[in-house]
């Protein structure tokens, strides 16, 4: 099996936690979009559920897969979100942003009842930090805010660069709230908690991948098949 198999495992496994009448938060990246697929399929055999998008990718895909959608001001306390992520501790603390989309992802979760993670194995680590950290920064001052985290990240033993996220053509990325993402690359963080308090005292830092306490379930797909994580 692939890796692409796995991650639709994955998403398949998580269609079992959706009940009619559902407001779901849908999440971003390629295991996530799988999951807005196979929830089409659903809602085309007339499942009835609505979503809120965790981006402007997922907004199309979900378009294009005739899921419904609303948007936060409508429903302003989701049932369930489904999401990816970049890595997975065994308390369920989690990086995302790879795709650049945490704001909006952290948003949506914090808006749910349920947050349930699909991934494959290789998401899972035993110590967060081997993926960069995505931190969504204001563009004003992005050199001044990528300074201060470097800053702060050291004084709790970080010592990895801070960097400017950029796209192929070398311009920094713009998420869809009009931001700017820096990367940590901090190798191993052993006090996710202490981090991701510093990170968001920083002014000019909008919201960093450290997601704590947000997660319920990690439904992870493996060559053993499929296995939960649970908080
Ligand atoms: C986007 C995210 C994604 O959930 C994360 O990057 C995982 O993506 P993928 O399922 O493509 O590996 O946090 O901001």
């Amino acid at each position: 099996m692939t890796t692409e198999d796995f991650k639709r495992a994955a998403a398949e496994a998580a269609l079992a936690h959706v009940q009619p009448g559902m407001k779901l938060g849908l999440g971003t990246g390629s295991t996530a979009a799988l999951f807005v697929e196979l929830l089409g399929a659903r809602v085309a055999e007339g499942l009835d559920v609505v979503g809120v998008p965790t981006s402007e990718a997922t907004r199309e895909l979900a378009e294009r897969f005739g899921v419904p959608l609303t948007t936060l001001k409508e429903e302003p306390e989701l049932d369930l979100t489904v999401d990816g992520a970049d890595e997975v501790d065994p308390e369920l603390r989690l990086i995302k942003g790879g795709g650049a989309a945490l704001l909006r992802e952290k948003i949506v979760a914090f808006a749910s009842k349920r947050m349930i993670v699909i991934a494959d194995a290789k998401k899972v680590v035993q110590t967060l930090g081997a993926f960069p950290l995505p931190i969504e920064v204001v563009p004003f001052g992005k050199e001044a805010t990528r300074r201060a985290v470097e800053r702060a990240a050291a004084e709790l033993g970080l010592s990895g660069k801070v960097e400017l996220r950029r796209a192929e053509d070398a311009c920094p990325i713009v998420t869809d709230s009009g931001h700017s993402i820096l990367d940590g690359h901090f190798g191993r963080i052993d006090r996710p908690e202490e981090l991701a308090a510093a990170l968001s005292a920083i002014p000019g830092v909008v919201e960093h991948g450290l997601f704590i306490g947000l997660a319920d379930l990690a439904l992870i797909a493996g060559a053993d098949g499929v296995t939960a994580i649970e908080a």
